[in-house]
């Protein structure tokens, strides 16, 4: 990736990816990446924000070369200490030990533990202010958890520009960065798109407190740290709306349940409806899905819209079984954290699914507030009572603990 003016005395310095294929172990990334980083020349006050991914410092550190000399550079921002921007970091403070580093608490410790070595590391307050020249400041932005505990946004007013890190990034590798002259949005809107899903979107109130202290900022640009970067009012207005849109989460004000079962025989799946019933009867909001055959993703969303998730299974193989682990392996402890969950089905002899979705299930923060139930093969008129009886205890705690 060429260096490039992107603005009045500002420059991007970033490398380009275009072979990566795998993100962060999980992500698929067919049109590779950028690690976009940033340099503002100004008299006496040579700045940097953000790095690069260490194998790419020889390429940041020729980039940098080309415009400055490495002893001219004051300050570096480090908005985010993940290695695809940072793991090129400690080769620049060998080259110059006088640099100033300012990063939120969280980005200087993690840096004390990848730099290895001693920096001059300054923690920002909220707002704090660092003055590059007479006329140019920098403002830094505390907004964490998009995606990590020590994410800022690094705001330029003079030039209308907010760096903003992975905030607002996608995984593509275009020849030219900016929006503006990218004539296929198409591609721009599903790889942010993707990026959303796969990075942002487990911590989505963190999110919206960042688009809040974002719009609260005068901001022309964005300048991201992977892909295109928002080079007009329009393209950032574009990208916000669509951050506020997968962020919101659209809660009912009646208790909602999703109830996620499979059932072989349909031993399962008659215990399933008895609960189902249970809760329309205590005027419940209530999504019913069976897997495999419905889709994991309007699942997921569903489980985030609800109160409590109720799973509904038979034991094979002295286990839980796929289809259920996959969704129970598509939440984490984000989403769990403040919902409730119980799990209950047939079984033929031992009957460990119950136990061992439970057990998950607190691994992911759900509340657990029963131990769950279960019932040898086919249900009796007196076990569906059971069943009934179950739902409704299940149903009534969690209406007192919501009304806590
Ligand atoms: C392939 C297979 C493996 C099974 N393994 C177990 C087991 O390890 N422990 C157990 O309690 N039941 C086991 N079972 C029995 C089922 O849990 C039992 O038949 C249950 O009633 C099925 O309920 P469903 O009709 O809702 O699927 C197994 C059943 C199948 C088909
Ligand atoms: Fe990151
Ligand atoms: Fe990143």
């Amino acid at each position: 990736m060429q260096v490039f003016n992107v603005k009045n005395n500002v420059y991007s310095i970033g490398v380009s990816d275009k072979g990566l294929r795998v993100f962060d172990i999980m992500m698929e990334t067919k049109h590779g990446s950028t690690y976009n980083s940033y340099l503002i020349k100004e008299e006496g006050g040579v700045t940097i924000i953000d790095g690069v991914k260490a194998q790419f410092t020889a390429k940041w550190l020729d980039n940098i070369r080309s415009l400055v000399a490495i002893e001219d550079i004051k300050y570096l921002v480090v908005q985010h200490t993940e290695p695809d921007h940072s793991g090129a970091i400690p080769a620049l403070l060998a080259l110059n030990p006088n640099i100033e580093v300012y990063g939120s608490f969280m980005a200087m410790a993690n840096l004390k533990e990848i730099n290895n070595a001693s920096f001059k590391s300054n923690v920002v307050r909220p707002k704090q202010e660092l003055k590059l020249s007479e006329r140019q400041s920098l403002f830094f932005h505390p907004v964490p958890n998009v995606h990590w505990p020590d994410t800022i946004i690094t705001h330029d007013p003079l030039n209308a520009i907010a760096f903003t890190c992975d905030f607002l990034g996608q995984h593509i590798a275009p020849p030219q960065l900016r929006y503006s002259q990218e004539k296929n949005k198409q591609i721009i809107e599903e790889e942010i798109k993707l990026y959303y899903d796969a990075i942002m979107a487990p911590f989505k109130n963190d999110a919206l407190k960042s688009v809040a202290t974002l719009k609260s900022l005068d901001v022309s640009m964005v300048l991201n740290s992977h892909g295109y970067i928002l080079d007009t009012k329009e393209a950032v207005d574009w990208a916000v709306d669509k951050y506020i849109k997968w962020s919101t989460v659209h809660k009912s004000d009646k208790l909602t349940v999703t109830v996620v079962f499979a059932s072989a025989y349909g031993y399962t799946k008659s215990m399933k409806d008895v609960v189902v019933d249970e809760l329309l009867k205590a005027a419940a909001l209530v999504h019913v899905f069976e897997v495999p055959n419905d889709d994991l993703a309007t699942i997921v969303t569903r489980i985030e819209e609800s109160d409590a998730l109720l799973v509904a299974s038979p034991t094979f193989v002295g286990d839980g079984i796929k289809p259920i682990y996959d969704v129970l392996n598509s939440l984490n402890p984000v989403m769990g954290y403040g919902k409730y969950f119980s799990a209950f089905g047939s079984f033929g002899w031992s009957g460990e699914a119950i136990r061992n979705y439970m057990n998950r299930a607190s691994e992911l923060r759900f509340k657990i507030i029963d131990e769950g139930f279960k019932v040898r093969l086919k249900p009796s008129e007196k076990e569906f009572d059971d069943t009934r009886l179950y739902a409704r205890n299940f149903i009534s705690k969690v209406k007192a603990e919501l009304n806590k």
